[in-house]
């Protein structure tokens, strides 16, 4: 078996067939159509991949994104379409290309990896991956509830050509989301077995609402806008009465699509990871001290008016890190503070993204535990459609 490298050109295809093969099998959907920004021309370096004599058999592939979250700018690389032939498992090469790929991360900055997924979640846990805070909830919508939606605006399909640039206004003025260049959200808003809907008022689009029906991506995929022009949209494209229930996804804070689902009615939501297409959310810290460097301008503002003084080391690495926070200043150093606590990589994914407060994971003195408790953990959305 050889070393984890990237995917050649002339090599796309095997790889294609190995992860269709794996993941689409008896679905009437492709691999590179599902997920067009990992299996692009210019992401063949993130595609990574072992072999044995010229044959591929196993791969994992890294989609590299900004998340804006908390007034933060992180760069993230999420991870998916990891397989191995049926044949060839459990010879440690899809563990191999994931060390290559935390490695790859660490190396190019990345804040942290992310995935998702269902079955394999104790394969990624034995590599220092983490189940952490949930991405949101999936509201089911029953059909009976259709009508509770008024529709005060216009609503028609997208035009792309004219319409992009007020989806790309509204999508950013979010208060978090992942970064995307405008080829990326064509792409993204063209993906297959999916309709992109607007709502306008006096000729400007106001709002816009993505609906999905794909084995990969069902539901209400993303949405932004004001609150008529949600319910419009909404109004326009929750099923007949006879139909099934629709999912709508929407972050954990308070948001106004939330706000419009709870008005009329609608009580029934699960976790995202729980609901179709989505799976577990997992995180991979690569540096305990740059992740809690690129979370600065969060963790002043939330620890601001306190203080107090931690050093963290992490089992598996050594890594230290020794955080002071005094009124509004905060520093983040190399960790030469004494009396560290001592922590697996796991358990600091969660003590940074959750679900639960630090004082529930760690033994802490009073101090620290108060202002742990204020600054994490620091939770994060992804939008379904950004989903690899
Ligand atoms: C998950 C998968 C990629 C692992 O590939 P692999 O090349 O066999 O992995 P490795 O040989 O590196 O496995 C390392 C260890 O993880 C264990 N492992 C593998 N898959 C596992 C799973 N789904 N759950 C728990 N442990 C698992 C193996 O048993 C092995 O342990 P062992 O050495 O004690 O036997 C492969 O089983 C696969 O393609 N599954 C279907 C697709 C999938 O679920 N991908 C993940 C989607 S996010």
């Amino acid at each position: 078996m050889e070393e984890a490298r990237a995917v050649r050109p002339e090599e796309l295809g095997q790889a294609l067939t190995l992860v269709n093969k794996v993941f689409r099998t008896g679905v009437d959907q492709d691999m590179s159509t599902d997920y067009p920004l990992v299996f692009a021309p210019g992401n063949l370096e993130n595609l990574r991949v072992v072999s044995e004599e010229g044959r591929i058999f196993s791969h994992a592939a890294m989609a590299r994104r900004e998340l804006r979250e908390h007034g933060c700018a992180l760069p993230v690389s999420m991870i998916c379409a990891v397989a191995t032939d049926p044949e060839q498992r459990r010879r440690g090469a899809a563990s191999r290309i994931m060390e290559d790929a935390v490695e790859a991360m660490a190396a190019r900055g990345d804040a942290f990896g992310l995935l998702w997924t269902g079955p394999a979640r104790d394969f990624y846990r034995r590599l220092g991956w983490e189940v952490v805070g949930s991405n949101g909830w999936a509201y089911q919508v029953e059909p009976r509830l259709a009508g509770r939606f008024e529709q005060p605006l216009p609503v028609r399909p997208v035009q792309v050509e004219t319409d992009l640039e007020r989806i790309i206004a509204i999508h950013e003025a979010q208060p978090r989301r992942l970064t995307r260049s405008p080829a990326e959200y064509r792409t993204l808003l063209g993906l297959p077995k999916s309709e992109v809907w607007v709502a306008e008022e006096k000729g400007r689009v106001e709002g816009y609402l993505v609906v999905a029906r794909a084995y990969n991506k069902s539901g209400v995929t993303e949405w932004g806008g004001t609150s008529p022009a949600l319910s419009s949209l909404l109004a326009r494209v929750l099923p007949e009465p006879a139909g099934e229930r629709m999912q709508v996804f929407v972050p954990l804070p308070d948001n106004p699509m939330t706000e419009l689902l709870t008005g009329r009615g609608c009580r029934t939501r699960i976790p995202m990871e729980i609901a179709d297409g989505c799976g577990l959310k997992m995180v991979r810290i690569l540096s305990l001290g740059n992740l809690l460097r690129q979370l600065t301008p969060c963790l002043r503002s939330r620890l601001a008016g306190c203080s107090g003084r931690m050093t963290l080391s992490v089992q598996e690495t050594g890594e230290r890190v020794d955080l002071r926070w005094d009124g509004t200043d905060l520093e983040i150093g190399e960790g030469r503070g004494s009396g560290a606590q001592e922590l697996p990589l796991r358990q600091a994914a969660r003590l940074v993204f959750g679900p639960d407060k630090p004082s529930q994971l760690l033994d802490l003195p009073p101090e620290a535990a108060q202002g742990l408790d204020r600054a994490f953990p620091f939770g994060f959305h992804i939008w379904m459609l950004d989903y690899v």
